[in-house]
C-alpha cells in the first residue's frame, strides 16, 4: 500500500525531530503502523535551511498553504505554534479534509473548541499528543488508559524550562536570568519565554488535561495563572528546612462545587516521587477512582521526545484513518455531545493549604497577633518557623504552614496580617499540596 503522505508545517526544533526520527525508525513504525509514513512535503520559512534537514527528495516550499492544497496530503503537522496563522493553517487543512497532528498547547488551549469542533463536522482527526509534557504519552494515557477510572485529580510538572530554572537554582545557586539564557540555548523554551517563567504554557497544559479528565471544554481563560518570577531564592531554603520542595504545578481537581484549574509555585513533600522530578524533565500524577494513583514521568520538551509524540499521533492516524469517524477515539475522551458543564472555580473558592514569610520586628506578641488573625479567621496552623534575628538585626522572618482553608479565607486573613504594624514587608504567600 502506498505510504500516507504527510506535510510538515514547520521544521524547526520539532519539525526536523521529526522528520530525523521517522527516517531514522522508518522501518520499525512501518510494522507497527501497518503502512508506510512518508513526509512529502514541508512548508518553512527558511526554505534553504528546511532544504538542509530534509535533502533533495522531499519537496519544500515556503508557502504552507501549497501543502494544504495539494491533493496528495493525508496528514498537515503543524509545528509553526502560536495562535496566528497556526489557527488559520489547522483551520484551512480540516476545511479541506485533511488529518491535523498539532503540538501547538497554545492553540488547542484557546481554541481548541472551535478546532475540534470543526474537525468533527469534517470527520477528521486533530491528535495533539505532543500538546502536553513532550514526550510523555500522557494524552493517551488519560484518554484511553484511565477511560474505566472517575478521575478525581491531576498535578503535574509541565514545563520544563521553570522546573530546570528551579533546580538549577536550589543546586547551583544559580540566578534566574542566567539560568533562564541556558533554557533558551538548550532549546526548552517557548519562543517568548515569559510563556514558560509566567506559568502561561503550563497552564496552557494544564487546560487540555482538565478538559480530557472531566469531559468538560477546553477553557483557558478561567485558568489561575501565577508563575515563577516572584519566587526568592530564601523562600526555596526555608521549604527545604520544613521537609518540602517547591515546584511549579499545573492543578486540576474535581470539587463538588466545580472544577479546579490552576498553575502556581506549590509546596511540595521532598518525599513524593514529584517532588524529586528535576530539570527540564516533567511527571504528571493522576488520582483515579479505579486505579488509584499513577504518575507518568519523561521528558517534557527537546526535539526528539516531542517528535516521539508527533509520531505516535501520526501512527494512531494511519491505523484509524479508515475507520468510521463515529468509531474513533473521540479528541476530547468524551464523546462530543455528553461534555459536562461543571464550572471552573474561580481561586476564591479553592480550597488548599499555605506556607506564608512574614518580615515582622523582633519583639514580644508579634506571633500571637498573627496566629490570633489565622484562629479568627479559623485557619488552622500546622508549623511554624522562626528564625533568630541575626546579629543587630531588628526583623526576622516567620514562616508558618496551614492546613487547608478556602482560598478568600487567606485572602483576607493576609490583608489584616499586612496591616500590622510589625509586619515589616509584603508577606509571601506560596500553596502547598501534600498530594496523598
Ligand atoms: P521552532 O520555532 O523551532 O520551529 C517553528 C518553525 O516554523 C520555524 O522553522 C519557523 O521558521 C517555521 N515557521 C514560522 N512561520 C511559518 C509559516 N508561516 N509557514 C511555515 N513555517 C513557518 O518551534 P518548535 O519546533 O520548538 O515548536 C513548534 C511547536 O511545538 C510549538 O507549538 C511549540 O509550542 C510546540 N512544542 C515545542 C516543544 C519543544 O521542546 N520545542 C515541546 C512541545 C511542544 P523560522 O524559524 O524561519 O521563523
Ligand atoms: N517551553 C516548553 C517547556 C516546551 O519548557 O516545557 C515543551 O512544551
Amino acid at each position: 500500500m502506498k505510504p500516507i503522505q504527510v506535510g510538515l508545517l514547520g521544521i524547526g526544533t520539532v519539525g526536523s525531530g521529526t522528520f530525523e526520527v521517522l527516517q531514522r525508525n522508518q522501518e520499525e513504525i512501518q510494522r507497527r503502523a501497518g503502512r508506510g509514513i512518508e513526509v512529502a512535503m514541508v512548508a518553512d520559512l527558511d526554505v534553504a535551511r528546511a532544504k538542509s534537514i530534509v535533502g533533495t527528495k522531499v519537496q519544500v516550499v515556503d508557502d504552507a498553504r501549497k501543502v494544504i492544497a495539494n491533493p496528495e496530503i493525508d496528514i498537515v503537522v503543524e509545528l509553526i505554534g502560536g495562535y496566528g496563522i497556526a489557527k488559520q493553517l489547522v483551520l484551512e487543512a480540516i476545511e479541506a479534509g485533511k488529518h491535523v497532528v498539532t503540538a501547538n498547547k497554545a492553540l488547542l488551549a484557546v481554541h481548541g473548541t472551535e478546532i475540534f469542533a470543526a474537525a468533527h463536522k469534517k470527520g477528521v482527526m486533530v491528535a495533539f499528543e505532543a500538546a502536553v509534557a513532550g514526550g510523555i504519552p500522557i494524552i493517551k494515557a488519560l484518554r484511553e488508559g484511565l477511560t474505566a477510572n472517575r478521575i478525581q485529580w491531576l498535578a503535574g510538572i509541565i514545563n520544563g524550562t521553570t522546573n530546570f530554572i528551579l533546580s538549577e537554582m536550589r543546586d547551583k545557586g544559580l540566578t534566574f536570568g542566567d539560568v533562564l539564557k541556558q533554557a533558551q540555548a538548550l532549546g526548552y523554551a517557548e519562543a517568548d519565554p515569559t510563556f514558560d517563567i509566567e506559568g502561561v504554557d503550563a497552564a496552557h497544559k494544564a487546560t487540555i488535561m482538565s478538559a480530557i479528565a472531566f469531559g468538560i471544554p477546553v477553557q483557558f481563560d478561567k485558568a489561575y495563572v501565577e508563575g515563577i518570577t516572584k519566587l526568592e531564592s530564601q523562600d526555596i531554603k526555608y521549604a527545604e528546612q520544613l521537609g518540602y520542595r517547591i515546584k511549579l504545578l499545573g492543578i486540576s481537581k474535581r470539587t463538588a462545587a466545580g472544577i479546579e484549574l490552576r498553575v502556581h509555585p506549590c509546596l511540595v513533600p521532598a518525599k513524593r516521587l514529584i517532588a524529586n522530578v528535576e530539570g527540564a524533565m516533567n511527571a504528571v500524577m493522576v488520582q483515579a477512582d479505579a486505579v488509584g494513583t499513577t504518575l507518568y514521568y519523561g521528558k517534557g520538551a527537546g526535539s526528539e521526545p516531542t517528535a516521539s509524540a508527533v509520531i505516535a499521533d501520526l501512527v494512531d492516524i494511519t491505523r484509524l484513518h479508515t475507520a468510521d469517524p463515529l468509531n474513533r477515539v473521540p479528541h476530547l475522551a468524551f464523546q462530543p455531545d455528553a461534555m459536562s458543564n461543571l464550572p471552573i472555580l474561580p481561586m476564591a473558592q479553592v480550597v488548599t493549604s499555605y506556607y506564608l514569610r512574614l518580615r515582622v520586628a523582633d519583639q514580644a506578641g508579634v506571633l500571637a497577633k498573627v496566629t490570633g488573625i489565622l484562629a479568627n479567621a479559623d485557619i488552622s496552623i500546622d508549623a511554624v518557623l522562626q528564625r533568630e534575628a541575626g546579629e543587630g538585626e531588628s526583623h526576622t522572618d516567620l514562616i508558618i504552614l496551614t492546613h487547608d482553608c478556602v482560598e478568600a479565607k487567606m485572602n483576607q486573613a493576609l490583608a489584616e496580617m499586612q496591616q500590622l504594624s510589625t509586619v515589616l514587608a509584603p508577606i509571601t504567600r506560596i500553596r502547598k499540596e501534600e498530594l496523598n
